[in-house]
């Protein structure tokens, strides 16, 4: 049986506990992308989670889609988040970089005016996101890249996970789910290239896979994860057969090294994921999706997860290790100030010392 308050190995990072926060978006960042000083303090307040993932980065301008994101792609982002990573070790926490492109998943208005939309083709996504004033609106029109321009947007990914570890985080998260471009180049409705990077599986899952290469070759397979959900259609993704899909592409990492999968598992009929893993990859893995104390512990206890993520709980609770520890009430998170831009909802929930 593994205990979630013991300590766990994943890749190269030693992690105090079993407990991560899940990556978050909340759209905080400065008029440069930049982490600024209140995200160092948000990130500080969590950091006795055993490994926090941070909220999506951009890995270059082009990958920006929402409002406010931070990016890992200038001196001025790096500077900050070299902040953010010194204050979670100073607590005796880890950190790594969740690097999110968003590919078509974007809107204009939110992103810089001479930073481009790409995708694997020329299909807008039909949902709408919201745009600076947090009202969804319609999503840019992506161009489909050009094979030759491929390695560049990968080379981006690499650098980006050498800024990363440039700024002081313990590695890097693939952020591959939520219909972002991984995710487009993976999934059958969203890829309809002809060229080695569409078509049969083997070839939608090559993005992802030398990404993947390119990550671990900058900065050590064993400061590398990455996360998925088959099967998720968010984002306006549809994939004809994620049981293919998925199985191949874990199949086809697994012998990197990589420091874990992340998970998002939501079973259904056709497709278990958590199975999926056990017949495909033979690496650490986190497992997220809704978990409460109680199933959390009894994935641990089954094999079935080495560390468990949580997300909207590391809202509301900053000290959600302590909380699950002695059994102490959680507070609710107030979803009307996730993505505000502001102090409220995000720095201001108190820890169990604070509020007595
Ligand atoms: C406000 C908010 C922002 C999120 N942003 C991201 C993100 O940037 N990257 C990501 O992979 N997942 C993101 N998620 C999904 C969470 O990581 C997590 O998978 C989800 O909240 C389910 O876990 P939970 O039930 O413990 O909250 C976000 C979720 C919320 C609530």
């Amino acid at each position: 049986m593994s205990n979630i308050y013991s300590a766990v190995r994943l890749g190269d990072i030693e992690l105090a506990n079993r407990i991560v926060m899940a990556p978050m978006t909340r759209d905080r960042a400065g008029t440069h992308d930049e982490p600024t000083d209140l995200m160092v303090e948000y990130y500080r307040q969590r950091a006795t989670a055993g490994l926090i993932v941070t909220e999506g980065t951009q890995p270059s301008a082009a990958g920006k889609g929402y409002f406010r994101t931070p990016g890992i792609h200038s001196e001025i982002q790096i500077e900050g988040w070299r902040k953010v990573a010194k204050a979670v070790h100073a607590e005796g926490g880890h950190i790594v970089m969740q690097l999110m492109h968003c590919g078509r998943a974007s809107v204009r208005a939110n992103k810089a005016p001479d930073a481009e939309t790409v995708a694997p083709s020329a299909i807008r996504c039909r949902d709408l996101i919201p745009g600076p004033d947090g009202v969804p609106v319609q999503t840019d029109m992506p161009r489909a890249l050009e094979t030759r321009e491929i390695p560049n947007v990968i080379a981006e990914y690499a650098q980006a996970a050498r800024n990363a570890r440039a700024a002081g985080m313990d590695g890097v998260e693939l952020h591959c789910t939520s219909g972002y471009l991984p995710m487009q180049f993976l999934s059958t409705g969203t890829n309809l290239r002809n060229d080695r990077y569409g078509g049969i599986t083997a070839n939608r899952i090559r993005f992802v896979v030398e990404t993947l290469e390119a990550l671990a070759d900058a900065v050590g397979p064993g400061r590398v994860g990455f996360r998925i959900f088959p099967g998720n259609p968010l984002n306006d993704v549809q994939d004809a057969d994620p049981v293919d899909t998925y199985g191949s592409l874990l199949h086809a990492v697994n012998g990197i090294g990589l420091a874990y999968v992340h998970l998002i598992h939501f079973p259904t009929p056709q497709l278990d994921s958590l199975a999926l893993i056990r017949s495909n990859w033979s690496g650490p893995v986190v497992v997220n999706n809704n978990l409460k104390l109680d199933s959390a512990k009894a994935l641990l206890d089954s094999g079935q997860a080495d560390a468990v993520s949580f997300g909207r709980p590391f809202i509301s609770n900053p000290d959600l290790v302590e909380r699950f520890r002695f059994a102490a009430p959680l507070a609710r998170q107030d979803r009307s100030t996730f993505y505000t831009g502001e102090a409220r909802g995000y720095t201001d929930y108190p820890t169990l010392t604070t509020s007595r």
